[in-house]
């Protein structure tokens, strides 16, 4: 089992929401943490809640990968080898993907997708070199099960990094350093704000921010999770090295109806030409993926 004490965690996302709750719940387990986020006034005042000598804040748009590797090395230098990565900061953007533009696409992939990609590629390999292990966790969301017309980028972000951090769980597994996702419903944050901090560079294709609209949707993160609620469910799990991290039960059963309808998707057609050298590799593949899967469970 992952013991936090005395390791370096960096948090992105960090100033606000369920960062907080990570950088403030690491804390309390003896960890040292940094958190990266674009709001440098939210680092300010996060810095200040915490209170401890142990954290540092970063100011970084977690979508540049120059800006990742300079945080890295910065938080490197002043806390030592970062060995707990949690690829946290997200956006969300509440419209169809048919009334998108290109510069919607570009804003929330940049943050929600190659946010998370920045950071792994940023610090898997230099977690292999410190060789001590760790984990890494990437937030998703249940959108990354569940979707509906609107957010539509946002539910494809989601569901990518889903199945970007199922395959590095693998890949990593052999090198002591466990990959997990976390999957929350409602949070009480402040991703109703996310228009704030869109770039300039990005604006142009922007839909005119619905104040009214925001307003509701403040409204409705008030009734969200507690972010120390998840922030303490989620490093249980790692310290089981669970891949899913379901913090909300609430969601139990509408993905049982998903699995449900998908598996109901399937026909049993008749055999094709070539069915059964088929299944001879499919076979053996489904049995060396299951041996992986178990071993990496550690079942
Ligand atoms: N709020 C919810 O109901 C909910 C539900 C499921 C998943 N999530 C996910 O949880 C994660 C955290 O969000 P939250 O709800 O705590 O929101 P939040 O807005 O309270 O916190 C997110 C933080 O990310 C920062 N950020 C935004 N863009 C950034 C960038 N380009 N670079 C660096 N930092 C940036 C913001 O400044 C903010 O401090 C996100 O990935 C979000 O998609 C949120």
């Amino acid at each position: 089992m992952i013991d936090f004490a005395g390791r370096t965690a960096f948090v992105t996302g960090g100033a606000n929401g369920i960062g907080l709750g990570l950088a403030r719940t690491l804390l309390a387990e003896g960890a040292k943490v940094a958190i990266a986020d674009i709001r440098e006034d939210a680092i300010e005042a996060a810095l200040k809640t915490l209170d401890n000598q142990h954290v540092i804040g970063i100011p970084l748009d977690v979508a540049s990968r120059e800006g990742f590797a300079a945080a890295a090395d910065r938080a490197e230098a002043e806390l030592g080898p970062v060995t707990l990565l949690f690829n946290n900061a997200g956006i969300n953007l509440f419209q169809t993907i048919d009334d998108s533009s290109y510069e919607d696409w570009d804003w929330v992939l940049g943050v929600n997708l190659h946010g998370v990609i920045n950071g792994v590629m940023t610090f898997a390999n230099r977690m292999k070199a410190h060789g001590q292990g760790g984990h890494i966790v990437n937030t998703a969301s249940m959108a990354s099960f569940i979707s509906n017309g609107a957010p539509g980028i946002y539910n494809t972000t989601k569901f990518a990094v889903r199945g970007m951090s199922e395959s590095l769980r693998y890949s990593l597994a052999p090198h002591g350093i466990g990959v997990s996702v976390l999957c929350p419903g409602l949070v009480k944050s402040h991703i109703y704000a996310s228009d704030d901090v869109r770039p300039d560079d990005l604006k142009a294709g922007a839909k005119p921010v619905n104040a009214e609209f925001v307003a509701r949707l403040e409204q409705v993160h008030q009734y969200g999770m507690e972010p120390d609620v998840i922030a303490r469910r989620a490093l249980d799990a790692v310290k089981e090295n669970r891949f899913h991290i379901f913090a909300h039960p609430e969601f139990k059963e509408e993905l049982g109806e998903i699995f449900d309808e998908i598996l109901a998707d399937f026909r049993d057609y008749p055999q094709d030409p070539g069915y059964d050298q088929r299944i001879g590799f499919e076979t053996m593949r489904r049995d060396n993926f299951r041996a992986t899967r178990r071993s990496v469970r550690g079942a």
